[in-house]
Order: C-alpha cells, then structure tokens, then sequence
C-alpha cells in the first residue's frame, strides 16, 4: 500500500523538510541560518529561534513542490536527536502538533542513523554488514552497520569531532564560519606537504582531535611573531596541509577497522564527507585495497531531511511508531 510521509530535520542550524512516498525521497529542502555567521559558531538560542521562523514555510514548500496536501500524509517523521536541544524542541513539537491535527502516526529519528541511511537514497547502496564513517560537526565516528536499523559504534572521538576541527582550525586562519568548506576551498590550491601537523589519534579505533588543534594553534602564534603576515602569505598551503593531516587521521582508523572486521564495503557520511580532499583519498583507497566505496551526494552530506525521511520509511515499515509524549534528546545514542 502507497506511503507517503513528511519528515523534519531540526537538530542544529539547518531547517529542513521531505516528503518520501514509498521509500523514495521526492525533495530535500533547506533553509540554512546565516545568522551565526557573525559570531564564529552556532548560538543555540538563535538556531532556535530561526527554526521557528523557518519551520512553517519549509514544510509548506516541501508539500507543494510536490503537490502533496496534508490529508494524504500517513505519518509524520522528525529528528529526536543528537542535536541542540532548543532547535530539535522546534521540530518535535511541530512534528507531534501535526500529527495529532491529522490523526496519523508520529516517527522519531536518530540523526546519526539517519546520517548513514542517506546511502539508501540512491543507487549503488552498500551491502550490509559495511563500516561507516559518520564525520559531521558534533561526531566523529565509526560505525559497524548490520541492518538499517542495527548498528554498532566501534571507534569514536574522545574529545572534539574532525568537523569542529576544521571549524576551529579555520577561525584560527581567520576564516569565517562554518570554515570546513573554505579549508576545503583553499586547500585544493595549496601544498599539502609544506607543513607538518602531528598525528594524534588514540590507541585502537578511537580518535582525538584536541591535540592536533593546539598543535595548530601554538604553530601560528610562533609564525605570526616572527611574520605577522605568515598566514595571509601562505594561506592556501596551510589549509592543505592541515586538511591533509586531518584526513590521515581520519583514514587510518577507517583501514584498521576494515581490516580488523574482514569488511570491504566502506561508506562516509555526514558534514565532512563533503571534503573533496577526503572524497578523492577515499577513492584512492578503494584501489589499493580492493573496497566498495559510498560517497553520498553532496546535498545528503550536511544536515537534511532528505535523510531523516530515508529513516524514517524504514522505520514506518517496521511500524516503530513512537506516542505524543515524546520528547527531544541533545544525547541519543546511535542504537
Ligand atoms: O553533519 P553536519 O551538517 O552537522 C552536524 O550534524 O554537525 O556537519 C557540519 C560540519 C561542520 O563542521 C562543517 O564545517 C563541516 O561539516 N563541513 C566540511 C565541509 N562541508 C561541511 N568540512 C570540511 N570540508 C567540507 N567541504
Ligand atoms: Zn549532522
């Protein structure tokens, strides 16, 4: 029988709405709030407040564009969490309002899940069991999928996630925020090679990033007392460098945890996964090591309904529903 559900994505500083009918997601559409730009991160009282002033012409332009009216939805999906709580409250009250209103049931969505789902968008789709990279501004993670719904962390960051490394990074560059994309940017016009960050990951296949960050930033305070214009003049090799660095990092978890559980199928997903850096080392990573390799599209790589609406049709066909006493959770573990 046809199913057509709305799903809403919250979490942090992107409004989004989706419409999937059947398990094939119709449309994807964002709202991204400018307003942090000014203050070099996300203010969580401000991306709630967006959020309220987005939530209602979001969903409304997600429905037309579609040509789906209210009364044909049969279920209602939003992100509990992880996220910031005052932002996911915004979609989770609406969410429940919508389908008490419309009398039809309400799924709640794991965004990390939902992160590694967005592979189920379009084709190829890894084969289960594969290891997914979950790189975004708050995670930093590898996990073992076993079903679309089963999963198992292996490996994660015991301080800062790679995202916030990049930000941070960034701002020390004196770029703006979110400034993973502009290292990306300038990183493809710089040498990766002239200067040399210290690798400082954990034992296993857990990750830290808050060692390599002051590492960056003691390196620039030394250059900038000898050459206040140190960073203007080498801008570009900086952020490949230290792009680079970050991405080794990243990579060298991923092959172990390849390796250790005999798995071939290799998936990214999150905010990161958009890095061309990373995206072309994975490719060349598929080569010398004989993986299948799954690069979501660019638009299912920062924050999205397009993949909370994947979620949640999996969910809908599993009829986990949840009732409208349902509440956000800023901590939700990934199972
Ligand atoms: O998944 P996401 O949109 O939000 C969270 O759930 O956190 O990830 C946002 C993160 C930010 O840290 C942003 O700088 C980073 O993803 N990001 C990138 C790129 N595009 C987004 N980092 C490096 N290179 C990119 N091209
Ligand atoms: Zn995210």
């Amino acid at each position: 029988m046809t199913n057509i559900i709305l799903a809403i994505e919250s979490s942090c500083d992107e409004t989004s709405a989706s419409i999937v009918k059947d398990g094939k997601v119709l449309n994807n559409v964002v709202a991204t709030q400018s307003i942090h730009q000014e203050y070099g991160g996300v203010v969580p009282e401000l991306a709630s407040r967006a959020h309220q002033q987005s939530i209602v012409p979001v969903v409304d332009k997600a429905m037309k564009e579609v040509g789906i009216s209210p009364n044909q939805l049969d279920a209602i999906a939003f992100t509990r969490g992880p996220g910031l709580l005052g932002a996911l409250l915004v979609g989770t009250s609406f969410a429940k309002s919508m389908a008490l209103a419309l009398g039809i049931p309400l799924i709640d969505v794991n965004h990390m899940q939902a992160h590694i789902l967005a592979h189920f968008i379009d084709d190829p789709k890894p084969n289960f069991p594969f290891i997914c990279l979950t790189v975004s501004g708050g995670h930093t993670q590898l996990v073992l999928v076993k079903g679309h719904t089963k999963m198992e962390v292996i490996g994660q960051t015991k301080d800062d996630a790679v995202g916030e490394a990049f930000d941070k990074a960034a701002k020390m560059l004196g770029l703006s925020y979110p400034g993973g994309p502009l290292i990306d940017k300038y990183a493809k016009l710089g040498d990766a090679t002239k200067f040399t960050f210290p690798n400082t990951s954990m034992p296993g296949l857990d990750y830290s990033f808050s060692g390599i960050k002051t590492a960056i930033l003691y390196f620039l305070r030394d250059e900038l007392k000898k050459d206040p214009d140190f960073i203007t003049k080498n801008l570009h090799d900086l952020s490949a460098s230290i792009q680079s660095a970050l991405i080794k990092m990243l990579l060298n978890k991923l092959k172990r945890a390849a390796r250790e559980h005999n798995i071939k199928e290799i998936a990214i997903a999150g905010g990161v996964s958009a890095n061309t850096g990373l995206r072309d080392a994975l490719e060349q990573m598929k080569v010398e090591n004989g993986w299948n390799v799954y690069i979501p599209d660019f638009q299912y790589c920062t924050d999205n309904a397009g993949m909370i609406a994947m979620a949640a049709y999996f969910k809908y066909q599993a009829k986990e529903f949840v009732g409208l006493e349902v509440g956000p959770l800023a901590r939700m573990p990934i199972n």
